[in-house]
């Protein structure tokens, strides 16, 4: 059972699988209390737990017993509870804790007063997913048999708001995924909810540091670590939905914790626009974590009887280092949230954009596509530059309409489907040109006060006012009769700014500061429908030029273009960092022209994620095409390996001159290993040991071209001194061999009829 409670001490347990234990104690005063988290416990002393900080924070008469729990008449006196020191589930806000409150609400009509202070009032425990879970937002979709829920409902002292909190418990994914649900029961004028969060983690040590992922264009999500101390750490996002600036995954890292050992707590939400993850070390060196809209820029206004579901954060723990976080999440992703299309075909495209940007002509995509076919790729996606009159980047977002003397695309997709190939287009439906037929109809579409008279432009382009359901069904019926028209294969949903004015005139005004919230809520009613109308179509949304690469974009499309950074150098970071949460197959990776490294080199990188090209592959060397049929066969054979195996980082680039990870299948027989070089070294010995593979199993490797056993590769590792080539990428394959062929081929080096050859 994941969730128990013992009413006699008002103690809830949840625990994952025996390794994991959170305990929840609801004391005397109606507070939840956070007693511990962490390893497994099977029980837990609740006085002990808190006696140990308690000491110097209770005001209690000390030549009385401090076990007499029922003596205490007042909170002050109590030697087991504090303001100062208790860690709560759910912090007050202007009670004795100043630590940050988990959720902040105001009657501003009535009273002005924005003290709040939620106190326990009932819970229940269910089997399987709470009845009344809001199914329209970005959810984990666990399966009722996977979970099991505790639902904590709780009341504000004064005003009547309902707070409840939500823990789903699940073992099979070694996970809780939490979220809160406020509702103003019986607040008349209204109440201004100043902060919301989805959950609070109070830990009693400071002894972490932060893993966040932050970056500009072009250099996407990029590792950074930073130390907790006792000034408030704040790791956010402002832009609306999603810029670069920090990514919405977090890990609290445990000091002393490596890829592989101690303990690490990891958190991602379902969410587009602005998140906070607050740290605050107290006084005596605990840690508060709350996640929340970011009230920088976001507010919310419930009328009497409205309730308002936060975001779901899932919580992640690991006592085996970074790599079995990354396994946790890149399951749970995988399997319950990813989004999918019904089209099993394994695509490898070729995308317009870097090669030809807007300069393309039906005669040359036609050619393209000969040759794409030529080199076995199946999906040919034509990017930017298709639709009004858009030949570059300052018209026409909004106008979804062939630009027929441009691009013939019907002739394309007809021409494609007779050699066997798909097409796809790129689209950026929450965008609006100035210069577009749809702003000139309706400058009311755009997303801005209606009195400004100079918005921000960004990109020269403004965006939509998706709060407003006229807009998402005008942008959605002209989306569908194009690709109606059509029959098309793939769609690339592209965001290429961020938010600025966020407020809407749309809104009534005690509204207008939820503008960042209902936005997103407009691009995913707009996702919801696109989906529905098209499973077969495989939706990739893209996180360059505006950054968005989250679980509530991902929850739609199943992979998001990672970054527009090609230099393998740079781009095995970004790729790296974001391996840290995302399962590969998630991460939209290509091999291009631009950027230094050869086409070798992009192509052992781009294999890591989903695979495809952006090269004029018109002017192409012989060379090149025969490398690209060799890794397009390649991808047949093993990227299932990639696509659901188990992800080991092995190196971590922000620490040492290498980056190198390995992926290996579920039954560990198969294996495929990245590795870079970024500076030259000076000749040492040098071994790349491997992770996850059977200590007993032989494996054949393309490497050395070598066989030796499963302990071997991960305890003494393949000698690489010699393949030092700096700004260098490689992959090699590890490949499960029965015992006997093992055998022979140590005494004879044969196998399979010969020698096999290095694979890359
Ligand atoms: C973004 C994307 C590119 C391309 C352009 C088109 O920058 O990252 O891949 O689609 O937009 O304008």
């Amino acid at each position: 059972m994941a969730i128990s409670y013992e009413k006699e001490r008002r103690i809830i347990h949840l625990s994952i699988n025996e390794e994991y234990s959170y305990y929840i104690h609801i004391n005397k005063y109606n507070y939840l209390i956070h007693l511990y988290d962490g390893k497994y416990l099977s029980d837990i002393s609740k006085e002990r737990v808190s006696e140990r900080y308690m000491e110097r924070y209770s005001f209690l008469d000390i030549n009385r017993s401090k076990n007499e729990e029922d003596y205490y008449e007042t909170m002050d006196e109590d030697y087991y509870f504090s303001f100062l020191a208790s860690q709560f589930e759910c912090a007050p806000f202007m009670k004795g804790d100043k630590r940050g409150a988990h959720t902040i609400i105001n009657n501003e009509i009535k009273d002005n007063i924005p003290i709040t202070n939620f106190l326990y009032v009932s819970h229940e425990v269910i089997k399987g997913l709470p009845k009344d879970k809001n199914k329209n937002l970005p959810h984990v979709r666990f399966k009722d048999n996977e979970v099991e829920t505790l639902i904590i409902t709780l009341k504000e002292e004064y005003k009547d708001v309902i707070l409840k909190l939500y823990y789903e418990v699940s073992e099979k994914y070694h996970c809780l995924v939490r979220y809160s649900k406020l509702v103003n029961n019986g607040e008349k004028e209204g109440i201004v909810v100043n902060k919301f969060s989805s959950m609070e983690l109070d830990l009693n040590s400071c002894d972490y540091e932060i893993l966040a992922l932050k970056g500009t264009w072009s250099n996407d999500t990029e590792e950074e670590r930073i130390p907790l101390n006792h000034s408030y750490t704040k790791i956010s996002e402002n832009h609306g939905a999603r810029g670069f600036y920090y990514n919405s995954a977090v890990a609290l890292i445990k000091n002393g914790t490596t890829l592989d050992n101690g303990e690490v707590y990891g958190f991602n939400i379902l969410y587009s626009s602005d998140f906070a993850y607050e740290f605050k070390v107290d006084e005596i060196d605990q840690t508060r974590l709350t996640v929340s809209y970011n009230n920088e820029t976001t507010e919310f206004f419930l009328n009497e009887k409205e309730e308002l579901t936060s975001f779901e954060t899932i919580q992640v723990f690991s006592c085996e280092g970074i790599n079995k976080m990354s396994q946790i999440f890149h399951d749970l992703i995988r399997e319950r949230v990813l989004g999918f299309s019904q089209n099993k075909d394994k695509y490898i495209l070729v995308n317009s954009w870097e090669a030809y940007y807007f300069n393309f002509d039906t005669e040359k995509i036609l050619k393209v596509i000969d040759k794409a076919k030529e080199l076995n790729i199946n999906l040919f996606v034509l990017d930017d530059g298709w639709f009004g009159h858009r030949n570059n980047d300052k018209s026409s977002l909004g106008d979804w309409f062939i630009n027929k003397e441009k691009i013939d695309i019907s002739r394309v997709v007809e021409y494609a489907k007779n050699k066997g190939m798909n097409v796809g287009l790129w689209v950026e439906p929450e965008m609006i040109s100035p210069d577009s037929n749809l702003y000139k109809e309706h400058p009311e579409y755009a997303l801005y006060p209606s009195f400004y008279e100079k918005p921000t432009l960004f990109r020269h382009q403004l965006v939509l006012d998706l709060t407003n359901d006229e807009v998402v069904e005008r942008i959605f019926n002209d989306l569908t009769k194009v690709i109606d028209s059509l029959g098309i294969s793939y769609v690339k949903w592209d965001f290429n700014r961020y938010l600025t004015e966020t407020y809407s005139s749309h809104l009534p005004k005690e509204k207008r500061k939820e503008t960042t919230y209902r936005f997103i809520m407009g691009t995913y009613k707009l996702l919801n429908k696109f989906t529905k109308r098209y499973p077969h179509i495989l939706l990739e949304s893209c996180a360059a030029g505006g950054g968005r690469f989250d679980l509530g974009l991902l929850y739609y499309s199943p992979q998001a273009w990672a970054s527009d950074e090609m230099d393998i150098s740079l781009r095995s970071g970004i790729q790296y960092s974001k391996n840290i949460f995302y399962p590969l197959r998630s991460i939209g990776a290509h091999v291009c022209e631009r950027g230094s490294g050869s086409i070798q080199d992009k192509c052992c990188l781009a294999f890591f994620g989903t695979y495809g090209y952006e090269l004029d592959i018109l002017n192409i060397s012989e060379e090149e095409k025969e490398k690209i049929l060799f890794f397009n066969n390649l991808y047949q054979e093993f990227h299932d390996v990639i696509e659901y195996g188990d992800y080991y980082a092995i190196y971590n680039p922000y620490k040492c001159n290498y980056n190198a990870w390995n992926v290996v299948t579920k039954k560990k027989n198969l294996a495929l290993v990245y590795f870079m070089i970024y500076r030259k070294e000076a000749t040492k010995a040098r071994f790349i040991k491997l992770k996850g593979l059977d200590k007993n199993k032989y494996y054949y490797n393309s490497l050395t071209n070598d066989i030796y056993k499963g302990d071997f590769y991960m305890n003494v590792g393949l000698n690489i001194s010699a393949i030092l080539t700096p700004y260098t990428s490689m992959m090699f394959v590890i490949k499960e061999i029965d015992a006997i062929k093992a055998n022979i081929y140590r005494k004879t080096k044969q196998v399979d009829g010969g020698k096999r050859d290095k694979l890359v």
